[in-house]
This record gives structure tokens, sequence and C-alpha cells, in this order.
């Protein structure tokens, strides 16, 4: 019966197309009535995110201090993260702090990566202080995750809240990105942390490239890799967070170990009048460039 009057009107409206003098008849079948009877339950709403972890889960073994300060260091990780992801979605392969670190790379692997962190769900990860494995015991370890025993687990020892710094301190201390260690502050320390966890990394983000200079080479050899570099990640996230928030403009990267000088490379000699310049955009193509010229001919 419904049926039949909508195509009723529909074949009213067809015939009426086009003919001002009988378009007020195609609306004569749409009056609708609504009897509402008593009172209604209204269905409950589709919570599409029902159960949805969005903060990192601390285990009870972690005491009171431990668990605050192991939560401002993942929120730490998280804002260290966030910042990398918006820089990317910002400045995309235009840039060179970019370009130096993952190449020919398109840009929505890293973007996802760091975005993993940040607004990814959590429920399946969990930190916990109690030396559970017995790791802790040794000399110099900060934590680690617990691999085949509990893939979804990490333990932080009681070295690292003595030891790791707070982002706020970025470009303090006389860290710079290149000489100083990745696990110096607390946020880049957890992202590496984090990224061991299958909800995050999906292992799939790993360890291919290690030291800054690898890093640097991978995104030339292998830019599809450095993207699910977890150390390339990390640096590419302190040297955009030094730059545009901790020394705005100026970041602390530092001079790297074995950087050749102009006059002293292979790569400079068919170019020796050339002068360098200060832009700090030339200086980082140029180490690009220059990382290249080790990488074949050095
Ligand atoms: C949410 O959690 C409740 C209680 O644990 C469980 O009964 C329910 O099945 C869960 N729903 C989803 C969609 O995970
Ligand atoms: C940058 O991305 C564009 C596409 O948006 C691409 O055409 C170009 O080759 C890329 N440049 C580099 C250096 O990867
Ligand atoms: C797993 O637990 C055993 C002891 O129960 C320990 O020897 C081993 O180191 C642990 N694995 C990791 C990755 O911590
Ligand atoms: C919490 O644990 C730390 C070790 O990580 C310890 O130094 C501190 O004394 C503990 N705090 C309390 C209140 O037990
Ligand atoms: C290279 O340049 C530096 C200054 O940048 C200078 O001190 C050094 O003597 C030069 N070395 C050679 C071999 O020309």
């Amino acid at each position: 019966m419904r049926l039949s009057i909508i195509h009723c009107a529909l074949a009213l409206s067809l015939a009426s197309l086009g003919s001002a003098s009988s378009r007020d008849k195609r609306y004569q079948y749409l009056t609708v009535t609504h009897t509402v009877t008593g009172a209604t339950t209204e269905p409950t709403p589709w919570k599409w995110d029902v159960n949805a972890t969005t903060s990192f889960p601390i285990h009870e073994s972690c005491n009171a201090t431990e668990t605050r300060l192991l939560q401002r260091g993942l929120d730490e990780a998280v804002a260290l993260a966030k910042h990398a992801k918006e820089y990317i979605l910002r400045y995309g392969n235009s840039s060179d702090i970019y370009t130096k670190y993952f190449g020919t790379a398109g840009t929505g692997e890293a973007i996802g990566w760091l975005d993993k962190l940040v607004s990814g769900d959590r429920g399946n990860s969990l930190f916990r202080c109690d030396n559970i494995d017995g790791n802790c015991d040794q000399a110099g370890w900060g934590g680690h995750w617990r691999g085949s025993n509990a893939t979804g687990e990490t333990v932080i020892c009681p070295l690292s809240y003595t030891t790791r710094k707070p982002l706020d301190g970025l470009c303090g201390y006389g860290y710079t990105v290149i000489s100083g260690a990745l696990n110096f502050y607390f946020a880049s320390d957890l992202i590496h942390r984090l990224y061991h966890v299958p909800q995050f990394g999906e292992g799939i983000v790993e360890h291919y490239a290690d030291s800054y200079e690898d890093c640097l080479e991978l995104a030339l050899s292998d830019p599809a890799l450095s993207v699910r570099n977890t150390h390339t990640l990390q640096y590419f996230a302190l040297e955009v967070y030094a730059y545009d928030i901790s020394v705005p403009g100026t970041g602390c990267l530092g001079e790297p170990a074995s950087s050749p000088k102009p006059n002293q490379t292979t790569a400079s000699a068919t170019d020796t009048n050339s002068t360098p310049t200060s832009s700090a955009a030339t200086v980082s193509r140029s180490l690009f460039v220059c990382y290249k010229a080790l990488r074949s001919t050095c």
C-alpha cells in the first residue's frame, strides 16, 4: 500500500516536470503523520568506541611516585610524537628535515606510525614496575619490553625515574640531537619502548638502523624502511621539537662527529670554489648530499 503511493507520487512528479501549473501537485502525497502513543523508549544510540582505552594502563606494581612520573613521561612521549606528526602534515616532503630522515618516502606512513602513539587505542599495552623478569637487576637497565613473556607489557626499572630527563629540558644539559642518547629524555625513550609493543609498532616499526649516521644512510638507501625505523622516528621527532618548540628557530642539532669539512671531502674536490652558506636549510641539504657522497665514494 505504502509502496504504491510512493510510485504514484513519483509518476505524478515525473509527469508534471516542467509544467508550472501542476507543480504543487507533486507534493500532495508527501504528508506524513507520526502518531506518538504514550512514552517511548529510545533505542540506545550506537556507541562505536565502546570500551576504548584512551590512556596508557599503568600496573598497580608502580607506586604513587612511579605512576606519576611514568604518566608524565607518557604524556610527553605523546606530545613529542604529536608535534612530529603535525610538522609532517604541515610541511610534508618540502622540509629538508623530512627528506634528511625519510628520503623520498611518501609522508603517510610516518604520519601514521606517529599517530598510533598519539591517537591509537592503548588497551593492549601495560606498563609495570615490579621487575617481574628480573632484568632490572642488571646494571644500567632502565626498563625492557617483556617480549615473548608478555608482548603487550613493558617493565620500567627504578633507574628510569632517577635519570630520564623531562621534555621541557630538551636542548638543555648540553644535549644535542646528533650526539645525545635517544633515551636521554623520558619522552623519546618511551617512544622507543612503545614501538616494541605490537599494538603500536605492529612488529613493523623496528630496528633497521641505529646511529644518527646510519639513520641518514637508510633514508638514502631504503626510504621505505626509514619511515618504519624506530630510531629514525625518534631522531626526527627530537629534531623538529627542538627547532620548533624548545629553542624556536634554532634547535640543538649539534655537529656530526665524523662530519668532513668541505675542504676535506672527496665530494667537494670538483667544487672547491663553493662557499658554505649560513642558511639552516642549506646546511641540512648539504649534509644530505654529503652523506650521499660518503655512501658512494668513500
Ligand atoms: C565492553 O565491555 C563489556 C564488559 O567487559 C563487555 O561485556 C562487552 O562485550 C564489551 N563490548 C565490546 C564491543 O567490546
Ligand atoms: C615530494 O612529494 C611529491 C608528491 O607530493 C613528489 O612528486 C616529489 O617527488 C616528492 N619529492 C621528494 C624529494 O621526495
Ligand atoms: C622472560 O622471563 C624469563 C624469566 O622468567 C627471563 O629470564 C627472560 O629474560 C624474560 N624475557 C624477557 C624478554 O625479558
Ligand atoms: C617508589 O619507587 C621508587 C623506586 O622506583 C622508590 O625510590 C620510592 O621510594 C618509592 N616510593 C614509595 C613511596 O615507596
Ligand atoms: C680546511 O678548512 C679549515 C677551516 O674551515 C682550515 O682550518 C683547514 O686548514 C683547512 N684544511 C685544508 C687541508 O685546507
